[in-house]
């Protein structure tokens, strides 16, 4: 996002595109490399590039089975723009670096720890995502703070069914969310400036109705297949009236809390980024309007188009009820 953040100054040389990653593992098979790691394994060389010279494969988005959504009257984004144009500062903060850096992010296996107010916890690994609930797809507007927005079949399962798997009580007021901290896989959490200056582990936080709310979604994928690192693999969270920086990627833990927590962009800047977050046009970012949006779709000049910003991202016959008596300057 642009905020008030370092930039980073990421060179090509230091982006390793899959092609030359496939080339690089032929070779070192002809020189018979693959298979006899123990030297590099046991080294304390291990970065991305480490993996790829250990051979280690990529994991490949696979189709899944889900319920199809009904059409929406929103043009969809197409699918290249959604995976090339992406806001994952773990993996650097321009929009091209995340698709290029996450390559050989490896997600299997996976834990995604769900604790309870009393600690009581589950666990879910890779293959429980896919099989615990029913996939179903939801075609949501993503708005984010930066005003672009696009339109985006996600495949999931709400988030309440896996909370009701806990029995929350009243001392459950908040939801806190964690995305996995491994620097080795991850170049921007071991380099401040690729990583735009983010205090790492990122957090992120819901209120428990807005967590419990049907439209709040854990996604596993997206145009069909399971999604792409760059796009939070394997499980991310989706919110569709609140701005993009509230969906937090390739999430390890979930609690249910009884105080509000901190959130990665909140402790960043809290005058730019609130705990709410809710797309509001009324509310502008201290730096620009949020009146309008860049909607990236097939259309426009360079596939976007300028439209106006809905309250709550075109969402309020749903939401707008959680927000009563709130003013929602205050509370942005
Ligand atoms: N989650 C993590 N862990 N790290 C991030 O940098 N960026 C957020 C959100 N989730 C981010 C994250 C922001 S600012 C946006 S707009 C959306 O992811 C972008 O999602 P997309 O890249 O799938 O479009």
């Amino acid at each position: 996002m642009a905020i008030k953040v370092i930039k980073h100054n990421c060179k090509d040389s230091e982006v390793t595109d899959e092609s030359v990653f496939l080339n690089r593992r032929t070779i070192l098979k002809q020189l018979g490399f693959l298979g006899g790691t123990a030297l590099l394994a046991s080294s304390s060389f291990s970065s991305p590039k480490a993996d790829l010279l250990m051979g280690k494969e990529i994991d490949p988005s696979v189709s899944l089975n889900f319920t199809k959504a009904e059409p929406i009257s929103d043009e969809l984004t197409q699918e290249k723009k959604a995976v090339s144009h992406n806001n994952f500062y773990e993996f650097g903060s321009q929009k091209h670096q995340p698709a290029e850096l996450s390559k050989n992010f490896r997600v299997k296996p996976w834990s995604l720890k769900v604790t309870g107010e009393n600690k009581n916890s589950i666990e879910l690994s890779y293959d429980d995502l896919f099989d615990m609930f029913d996939l179903e797809e939801r075609i949501y507007r993503l708005r984010c703070v930066e005003a672009w927005s696009m339109v985006i079949p996600w495949i999931g399962f709400p988030l309440n069914k896996l909370i009701n798997k806990l029995a929350p009580t009243s001392n459950t007021k908040y939801v806190r969310f964690q995305t996995l901290y491994n620097p080795e896989q991850m170049p921007g959490q071991r380099n401040y400036f690729l990583g735009g200056g983010i205090n790492y582990p990122y957090v992120e936080g819901l209120r428990i109705d807005e967590a419990m709310h049907p439209l709040t979604i854990l996604a596993v994928g997206l145009y069909g297949k399971s999604l792409p690192p760059q796009n939070g693999a394997p499980v991310r969270l989706v919110v569709p009236w609140k701005y993009g920086f509230k969906s937090i990627k390739s999430i390890v833990g979930i609690d249910l809390i009884p105080k509000k927590p901190n959130t990665t962009w909140n402790l960043l800047a809290d005058n730019e980024y609130g705990f709410y977050a809710n797309v509001n046009p009324e509310v502008d970012h201290p730096r620009w309007s949020q009146g309008y949006e860049r909607r990236i779709t097939s259309g426009g000049i360079f596939n976007q188009t300028r439209i106006k910003t809905l309250p709550f991202n075109g969402y309020a016959d749903e939401v707008a009820q959680l927000y009563k008596g709130m003013d929602l300057r205050k509370y942005y």
